[in-house]
């Protein structure tokens, strides 16, 4: 979901059925402020966050909204879906206009899911050059042995893609469970990356993203508003 940067003054004419030459005249008269100033320049570029009050009306007000949610299984990771729950569904008593997910899971995957309205920040969190390391615990339907830990960490080539898997890091828990760091989201990366030894995951569990981890007082659908820590550790350009 991109960022909607526009014209002040595109802004107001369009809100409120006026003339561009309307708008620069309340500009003149010192009737319009962005983010508690008077604005003055009719190009200005405003974003959905800018608070914009024209003549003491509020026009626009959104507040950057940041959650973390315990995504049970069974919970589909989409705004809207006709045959499951959908993880925004579980966010009660909160707005849902334009939120929107950051990095999904699986329907039977569980753990950190993060949802925000600030597509500016989500791109940074999931851009390709980032390398932003998710963490996952996966269980899996047969043993494995110490081969998968150089498979995932030389990368595997995916066909339909045409592409090679980034290193991955894969650490043997027990006989039947690993955790997995990946800095990349492939389509069913991690079942396909075991798909290669015949080896069917059975759970997958996503710990953290970065450095926002999952918080372990959340029950399975709860879910947080992060914390300015957390919201400040993606680095945005
Ligand atoms: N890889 C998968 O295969 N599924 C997920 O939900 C996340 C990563």
């Amino acid at each position: 979901m991109a960022s909607k940067r526009g014209r002040l003054d595109q802004f107001i004419a369009r809100r409120l059925q006026v003339s561009k030459k309307a708008v620069r005249q309340l500009l003149i008269d010192n009737k319009v402020s962005v983010d508690g100033k008077y604005a003055k320049t009719p190009d200005l570029l405003i974003d959905e966050f800018s608070h914009i009050v024209c003549n003491e009306v509020v026009l626009q007000q959104y507040q950057k909204q940041y959650y973390m949610l315990n995504k049970p299984d069974g919970v589909v990771s989409a705004t809207i879906d006709d045959k499951h729950p959908t993880a925004l569904s579980l966010l009660l008593g909160v707005e849902h206009d334009m939120l929107h997910i950051a990095g999904r899971l699986d329907l039977h995957s569980t753990g950190l899911l993060l949802i925000t309205n600030d597509a500016k920040w989500s791109a940074a969190l999931m851009a390709p050059n980032n390398k932003v390391d998710k963490h996952y615990i996966v269980t899996l339907a047969n043993p494995i042995d110490e081969r998968y830990i150089d498979a995932f960490a030389n990368g595997m080539y995916f066909e339909y893609e045409n592409i090679t898997t980034l290193p991955a890091t894969l650490t043997i828990l027990s006989s039947h469970q690993a955790r997995v760091s990946l800095c990349e989201g492939k389509y069913h990366q991690i079942k396909r990356m075991f798909g290669r030894f015949r080896n069917p995951v059975v759970g997958l569990h996503r710990e953290s993203i970065g450095e926002i981890v999952l918080d372990n007082t959340l029950l399975p659908g709860e879910f947080r508003s992060l914390t300015k820590a957390e919201i400040d550790c993606v680095i945005q350009q």
